[in-house]
């Protein structure tokens, strides 16, 4: 048997309509205009194309709602400016060029397709997160697709992927670990599969597949769905029929980052059956770009978030090791155009003009170009060392002020910093921003009567409790492995920032030519060859603390203020208050509601204030 792979790799981000000048919301028409000018800055292409064989896959994995491309002109955005229909009109093309080749090219999702930006989120009462957004997904000719855990943590996402999304995909929608809890016909309380176990298939050129939809050990679902553990699905007597029979290729999609996790587990039970058949794995989750193999005929492949593009190329023949390559790509048109050799005045396929017409439309019904003001610079999660959290901390006192009758009791705020989800970039700050940024429902709330003297030590003790101590202190190892379990990715993808950043500072000392290289990600992975598509230098990353809070108020240490914070970290507030005074056991009778306003609001506020 002689058989090629090859992989290409894609994820997608995007955020809307952001037009720096734009003095005007509802400005509409020009705006949704304006957005089909870019790539709006010059952008050079890959260097690297791609390398063609007999079997290829295009890969998206936690596209999280960015179906229209990142549109801040912050330096890298523009590099993932593409748009869905743009990443449409691809695969239309590569899908063209894999007939002209005669070669196989499968296109595969891994899941959180919402949760994101306003353009899944911003839907109106009564709608249901990512169902339009959906749309547009579905028009496109995936192959197969697996269940994220953002799909789990509402019940009403999880029933609109198990009535609307799933039977769409005609059985190669994945959830093999994942069931949802029904009525059927009858009205009788049934629990089934979100989606298929897995499937089997044959592709154009006659080989056989078989897949999973694998979800990690996620915890955080919605009641009336259930997670199957990794460790015990693999023992399902489904799981070794479905693996039984020998395919030519294992296609194993899954929810599941390619390290640190449980791919290994199925692996290893494939392995059992079949000591030499190709597997190749598309995972997901944690949001970074990586690349594994667990032997020589196997390859586990990661593609990042929001408009990413992998790609990898196997040789394969009988009992010796396959060959591949693997291309991580930055989503744009002018990658796009460059690996398809398609110039940009017919790159555009109808389907793709539509689904970006489509898409614009969706925007506007969500009114997501709504501008609060201008952003006068970057305030990003990571990359400038204060930014970020000073920029937090003068909004929370503003925002929380407004319409509060405790407004003139000098405060302390604290939150967790995950609380912003995305950057806040320089220029337009819209509706969708807002949305990107700090979608969450969150409520403040607050401690009465507490002296300036005790209310000064809870942050950096809550600080504290969490950072420094992490690597030796066994309970912050189990709080961050109820962190993961939960969903929260931020550790992992913050640490593959911090990876790439110590690296790119030791390849500009080193390397003069690297002085021209541009911003974006400098993936390190295991698989043997060059992964991205072009070469960046990496971006610089500062961590945040775990906890941020707002200045301390220059009043007397026996001074009584409120404490306030967000009603996420209540629990371990209390934990930690009690912890530096012994005067009082504070409890959830002490905690009273700050503000009627949620988190979700905050920064709208703010940016008309002072961003006008
Ligand atoms: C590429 O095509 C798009 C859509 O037709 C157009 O808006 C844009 O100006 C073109 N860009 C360049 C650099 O030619
Ligand atoms: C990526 O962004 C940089 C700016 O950091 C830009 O100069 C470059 O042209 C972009 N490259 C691609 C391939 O989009
Ligand atoms: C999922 O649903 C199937 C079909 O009803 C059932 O046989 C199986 O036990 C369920 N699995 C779990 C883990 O709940
Ligand atoms: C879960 O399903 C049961 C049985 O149908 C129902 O009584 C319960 O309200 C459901 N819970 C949620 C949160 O939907
Ligand atoms: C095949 O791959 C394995 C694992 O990657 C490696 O240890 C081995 O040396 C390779 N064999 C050959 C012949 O290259
Ligand atoms: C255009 O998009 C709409 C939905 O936005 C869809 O119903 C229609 O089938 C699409 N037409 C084409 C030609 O893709
Ligand atoms: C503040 O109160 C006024 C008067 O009741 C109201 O019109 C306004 O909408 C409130 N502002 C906010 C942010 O709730
Ligand atoms: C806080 O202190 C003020 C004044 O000392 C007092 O009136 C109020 O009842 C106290 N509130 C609580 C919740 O203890
Ligand atoms: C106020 O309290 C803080 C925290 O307990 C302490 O570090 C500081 O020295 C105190 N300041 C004064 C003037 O007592
Ligand atoms: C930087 O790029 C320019 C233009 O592409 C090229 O001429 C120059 O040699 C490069 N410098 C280094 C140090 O690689
Ligand atoms: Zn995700
Ligand atoms: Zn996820």
């Amino acid at each position: 048997m002689q058989l090629a792979l090859q992989l290409t790799l894609s994820a997608l981000a995007l955020s809307v309509l952001a037009c720096p000048g734009e003095d005007h919301a509802h400005a509409h028409a020009d705006h949704v205009h304006a957005k089909r000018l870019y790539p709006q800055v010059p952008l050079t292409p890959p260097s690297r194309p791609l390398v063609w064989s007999d079997f290829n896959i295009i890969h998206t994995t936690d596209s999280h709602g960015w179906l229209l491309g990142h549109q801040h002109l912050s330096f890298p955005e523009p590099n993932y400016s593409g748009d869905f229909g743009d990443f449409a009109s691809f695969v239309t093309h590569m899908k063209q060029i894999a007939l002209d080749k005669d070669v196989d090219l499968l296109l595969v999702d891994t899941g959180d397709l919402h949760d994101g930006t306003g353009l899944s989120d911003g839907y109106p009462p009564g709608q249901v997160d990512g169902h339009e957004t959906n749309n547009f997904i579905m028009d496109l000719p995936y192959d197969v697709l697996a269940i994220g855990n953002h799909e789990l943590y509402e019940y009403a996402d999880a029933y609109d992927t198990y009535k609307n999304f799933a039977p769409h995909w005609n059985g190669r929608y994945l959830s093999s670990n994942v069931n949802i809890t029904v009525y059927d016909d009858d009205g009788k309380v049934i629990d089934v599969p979100v989606g298929s176990r897995y499937t089997k298939f044959t592709t154009r050129k006659g080989r056989k597949i078989t897949s999973l939809g694998v979800l990690y050990d996620f915890t955080g679902n919605s009641e009336n769905t259930t997670v199957q553990t990794v460790a015990e699905m693999v023992k399902e007597h489904w799981f070794k029929e479905a693996i039984a029979e020998e395919p030519d290729v294992f296609v194993l999609l899954g929810h599941m980052p390619v390290r640190y996790d449980h791919w290994p587990a199925v692996y290893d039970a494939v392995r059992a059956v079949h000591p030499y058949t190709p597997i190749l794995i598309l995972g997901g989750h944690t949001h970074i770009r990586d690349c594994i193999q667990f032997d020589g005929r196997s390859m586990a492949l990661e593609s990042g978030r929001y408009m990413e593009t992998v790609g990898a190329n196997l040789d394969v023949s009988e009992h010796e090791n396959i060959t591949f390559t693997r291309r991580y790509l930055d989503a744009n048109r002018v990658t796009y155009e460059y690996h398809t050799g398609i110039s940009n005045q017919t790159y555009d396929t109808t389907q793709g003009q539509n689904i970006t017409r489509g898409l614009e439309e969706l925007a506007v019904a969500y009114d997501l170009s709504y501008l609060y003001g201008n952003a006068p610079q970057d305030y990003t999660l990571s990359r400038y060392a204060t930014h970020s959290s000073r920029a937090r901390m003068q909004v929370l006192p503003y925002s929380l002020s407004i319409n509060n009758t405790r407004a003139g009791v000098p405060n302390i705020i604290i939150v967790n910093s995950g609380e912003l989800r995305f950057d806040i970039l320089a220029g337009a700050f819209t509706k969708n921003d807002e949305l990107t940024a700090l979608p969450f429902l969150d409520a403040f709330l607050y401690i009465p009567n507490i002296t300036l003297g005790v209310a000064s030590e809870v942050l950096p003790a809550l600080n504290k409790a969490g950072a420094d101590e992490k690597k030796r202190d066994l309970s912050a190892v189990e709080r961050d492995a109820e962190r993961y379990a939960q969903g929260d990715v931020g550790m992992r993808y913050n640490a593959w920032l911090e990876e790439m950043s110590a690296r790119g500072a030791e390849m500009l000392q080193r390397r003069a030519e690297s002085k021209n290289l541009t911003l974006g990600y400098v993936t390190s992975d295991l698989c043997p060859g060059v992964g991205d598509d072009t070469p960046h230098i990496a971006l610089p990353y500062y961590s945040s603390p775990d906890f941020i809070g707002s200045n301390v108020p220059t009043v007397s240490n026996d001074t009584q203020i409120d404490l306030v914070f967000i009603n996420f970290i209540e629990d371990q507030l209390l934990e930690i208050l009690n912890e530096v005074q012994s005067d009082k056991t504070y409890t959830d009778d002490d905690v009273l509601s700050y503000s009627p306003l949620l988190a979700n609001v905050v920064l709208g506020y703010y940016a008309q204030k002072y961003w006008n």
